[in-house]
């Protein structure tokens, strides 16, 4: 069996920065990450190896370091940290931030900040805390069509959204509203992750996407790859891999979110290697 993995695939720099600045931290004193750094479960559990805790908020934290993770959180985050006596981190990646800032400025300069995202996950909920009490989450056209109309409305995206889908929104709100303003905040590190992804997926049998379950960038890989009509299986770990679903297949696809470690993705490469050769 032939295996053939995505070109771009795997950590972003926001990731890597975002590990880096954490490890550094790490060695010289306590450090917990308010939720986990990154959307990989195998990432933190070796983090937490290394001393770096994970808690669920500032009330858990035992002095020293807390990190603001990669997606980001919500403007009062850091503010509150430093009252409490805490030393803050900021890790979250300067694509979300830039998100932040354009949402934090429509909401100033009086549009009804609309954002295009998966409602609950923590980079949603970050950006709709920098987008003012008016803001409003949606995830699809439908949802945007559903809306009141507005005399202004300022459109901004989870980073790891699909054109597609930001077009559709966009379209979708210009029947709501006289001025529209759309920033495309998509990262550069997704759209590439995405497109690699597809074009793997119409060239080989069957696809196998690595990452957390958690991860939402991971999750969209493996809706693209369904999307393109390819068998399409989900993992977080080369254990997880089924023999029956490579039988009869000729060429293999490997891709992975930008939260999945290389060490995990040559451990899938492996794994299929070994199941091809059996
Ligand atoms: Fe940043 Fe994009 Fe990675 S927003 S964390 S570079 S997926």
């Amino acid at each position: 069996m032939e295996i053939i993995v995505a070109r771009h695939a795997g950590f972003c720099f926001g990731v890597k920065r975002a590990l880096d600045l954490v490890r550094e931290a790490a060695a010289s004193g306590p450090v917990q990450t308010i939720g986990p750094l990154i959307h990989n479960p195998q990432v933190v559990a070796r983090l937490e190896q290394e001393g770096v805790r994970t808690i669920a908020d500032l009330s858990q934290a035992q002095g020293g370091t807390v990190v603001i993770p990669s997606h980001g959180a919500g403007a009062d985050l850091a503010e509150r940290a430093e009252a409490a006596g805490l030393a803050v981190l900021d890790a979250t990646c300067p694509l979300v931030a830039e998100a932040q800032t354009h949402a934090g400025r429509l909401a100033q300069e009086g549009y009804r900040v609309v954002i295009l995202g998966d409602p609950g996950h923590p980079e949603v909920v970050g950006l709709a805390r920098h987008a003012g009490p008016q803001a409003v989450v949606v995830e699809d056209a439908g949802a945007a069509l559903a809306l009141p109309r507005a005399e202004r409305l300022g459109l901004v995206c989870q980073t790891t959204q699909t054109l597609d889908r930001l077009r559709a929104v966009a379209s979708a709100l210009l029947e709501k509203t006289a001025e529209l303003r759309v920033f495309n905040t998509i990262c550069g590190a997704t759209a590439q992750r995405q497109q690699s992804a597809l074009d793997v997926a119409r060239t080989v049998d069957v696809v196998v996407v690595v990452g957390g379950r958690n991860s939402a960038n991971t999750n969209r890989l493996t809706q693209i790859c369904t999307d393109a009509g390819v068998e399409t299986h989900h993992v977080e770990t080369p254990d997880e891999l089924d023999a029956a679903w490579f039988s009869a297949k000729r060429r293999a696809g490997v891709t992975a979110g930008a939260s999945t470690p290389q060490w995990l993705i040559d451990g899938v490469v492996e794994a299929l290697r070994r199941i091809g050769e059996a």
